[in-house]
């Protein structure tokens, strides 16, 4: 049966998983997309939906009214803390998370994907990686081998995770941001963009800079 799909968040990324979900269909994925639903759309937004034809589903509550029983969602929202407090109410009324990867992603062997994963276009994930619940990874970005990302992770464009790392539950890494191999970032942590991590970092810092600097 076609698996019916919704996605929660207009924005940046929020057209971005669209832009993933269109592709699988072109690929031949039996999947439809019912939609995008946000809280606070903006008019600029809504255009951008309806110019590529894609329904505005109203408010989450307004959405949730309706039911929607079967329908799968992708959390197309950029901020790993927003995507870990609608992910606890969208699973307590029976919703299930989608799992979206673009076809032009390529992947090694035993890598896994938990639930409710975004894999954009021209991501390369090496071997034996496991990519947690939710974990987003943006365009061209690179996951080394036997990396880590825990769940709500955020990898912003063309980053760079190395080898062996670990990545702590809800941290993001910024764009063009570089992992160093056989590190481990914390959570809640954001990696500034650009940033070259060499050393471990701590949980809840913000680390910016080449090497990357933080203050505890
Ligand atoms: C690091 C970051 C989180 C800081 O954000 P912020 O708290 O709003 O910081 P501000 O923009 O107020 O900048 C504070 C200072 O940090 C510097 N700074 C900001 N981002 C930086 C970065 N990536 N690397 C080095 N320095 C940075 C600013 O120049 C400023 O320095 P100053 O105080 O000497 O003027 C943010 O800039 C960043 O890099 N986020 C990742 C964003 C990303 O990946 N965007 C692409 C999305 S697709």
């Amino acid at each position: 049966m076609t698996q019916q799909v919704v996605v929660v968040g207009a924005s940046g990324f929020g057209r971005e998983s669209l832009d993933v979900l269109e592709a699988m269909v072109a690929a031949g994925a039996d999947l439809e997309v019912l939609g995008v639903v946000d809280d606070a759309i903006t008019s600029a937004n809504r255009a951008r939906l309806a110019d590529r034809g894609v329904a505005f589903l109203g408010t989450r509550t307004e959405w949730l009214a309706t039911a929607p029983g079967a329908v799968a969602y992708v959390l197309g929202i950029g901020a790993p803390g927003v995507r870990r407090r609608l992910v606890a109410e969208l699973d307590a009324v029976g919703l299930r998370p989608f799992t979206a990867v673009h076809p032009s992603a390529t992947f090694g062997a035993r890598t896994t994907l938990a639930e409710g994963v975004v894999v954009c276009a021209g991501v390369a994930v090496s071997n034996n990686v496991k990519l947690g619940r939710h974990v987003h990874v943006n365009p061209n970005a690179t996951i080394g081998h036997d990396a880590d990302l825990r769940d709500f992770v955020s990898i912003n464009p063309a980053a760079v995770i190395s080898g062996e790392v670990v990545v702590g539950e809800g941290t993001l890494v910024g764009a063009a941001a570089t992992v160093l191999q056989n590190l481990t970032v914390g959570e809640q942590v954001v990696v500034g963009a650009g940033g070259v991590v060499t050393k471990s970092v701590p949980s809840g810092v913000v680390a910016v800079g080449v090497p990357a600097r933080w203050e505890e």
